[in-house]
């Protein structure tokens, strides 16, 4: 199971040679030389990290793998000495989700003493050689939908405005944050320019508007304060959040400010990951829209690029000069996020099978 470095840098390089569609393996499993994939994943307290956990895990146990899984507690050091230990306990590939992307160097250099592959989950690790292939989804499209479902409710396009607009941003030790931000200011900057969008905080930089860990309260209290500072006089009509832990913060805040009653309806309010809390909120008219990612289709890429990986097959990739994580480009297999409001979530989350009409009750 190990001595796999030779061939994955064999295979880099051959990766960056081939066309996108130059595959192998596919969902076929081997499990002829199966050995044991340690997961590392952030934190418990984000229901989507515990459907990874779990589909990761069932993917590699069909294909005949033994799995040891861990959850970080949003805590870099704790992460760091998790997978050090799951390196001591001779883990064949590691797949980790990292909760401070910068944080996970020296470990990593461990890793790749022992010739571990390491698949970089959902968020890219940075500043590392040591880090072979990166599955996720195409972030600054989901940024993109984000704000195109802002535009298209306020009809911006039309010519409509100005509305207000108050801007959230993820954590700033997560790479994705960056993609997000930047989809969505990709489109949101003509009508901040234009004056159709007013940021009444006056915040706008990313430095000025992430919310660390991803944290909910955190982004709740800061919209309270943006609500007792800017809008004491008007309302706000939109509120760009880039998850939907963060869109449960906002409207606490917003509902705590007298928003979703007749006279003073709730923004429109964005989101990411369909959680289940979410998802029950849209459809009780609450937040707005959400950016759903099939978890149980990226746990599947990345298993199963394990299993290509130590059966020396290459991964199949679909993006190969994208993500440079500082110190090289790693090649990553993308999957596409979808857009869901209240008129397509039974569409999508429950005829697609993500939830049962019973979850959503
Ligand atoms: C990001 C991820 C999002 C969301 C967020 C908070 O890295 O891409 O989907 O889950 O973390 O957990």
């Amino acid at each position: 199971m190990r001595n796999r470095r030779a061939v994955l840098a064999g295979a880099t390089s051959l990766v960056l040679a081939l066309s996108a569609c130059a595959l192998s393996g596919g969902g076929e499993s081997s499990s002829s030389k199966a050995g044991t994939v340690g997961i590392a994943m952030p934190t418990r307290t984000s229901e989507r990290w515990l459907t990874d956990g779990k589909s990761i895990i069932d993917d590699l146990q069909a294909k005949g793998y033994k799995t040891r899984l861990v959850y970080g507690g949003d805590n870099p050091e704790k992460q760091a000495s998790q997978i050090a230990s799951l390196i001591k306990q001779d883990v064949d590939a590691l797949i980790i989700a990292a909760i401070d992307n910068k944080s996970l160097t020296d470990v990593l250099q461990q890793a790749a003493d022992a010739d571990i592959p390491v698949i970089s989950y959902d968020r890219l690790i940075l500043g590392t050689k040591n880090v072979d292939y990166y599955v996720s989804f195409d972030n600054e499209q989901v940024g993109r939908l984000q704000a195109r479902y802002i535009i298209d409710k306020l009809g911006l396009e039309d010519g409509k405005g100005p509305f207000t607009i108050e801007l959230f941003a993820g954590s700033s030790d997560d790479n994705n944050t960056r993609y997000f931000y930047e989809g969505s200011m990709h489109l949101l900057q003509p009508y901040l320019d234009s004056k159709q969008l007013v940021v009444q905080s006056g915040q706008t930089r990313l430095d000025q508007i992430t919310t660390l860990r991803w944290d909910g309260p955190t982004a709740q209290k800061r919209m309270t304060s943006i609500l007792g500072e800017s809008y004491s006089s008007q309302r706000v009509d939109a509120v760009l959040s880039p998850y939907d832990g963060i869109s449960i913060g906002v409207l606490s805040a917003l509902k705590s400010d007298g928003y979703g009653s007749d006279g003073k309806p709730l923004p429109i309010v964005t989101g990411q990951d369909a959680e289940l809390t979410s998802v029950k909120s849209i459809i009780k008219g609450q937040q707005s829209q959400t950016v759903y990612k099939d978890l149980r289709e990226l746990a599947d890429v990345a298993a199963t690029m394990a299993d290509d990986i130590l059966n020396d097959r290459r991964p199949r990739v679909n993006d190969r000069y994208s993500y440079n994580n500082g110190v090289k480009v790693v090649p990553a297999y993308l999957l596409q996020p979808e857009t869901v409001d209240k008129s397509n979530y039974e569409k999508i989350l429950v005829v697609g099978g993500y939830y049962t009409a019973a979850d959503l009750n």
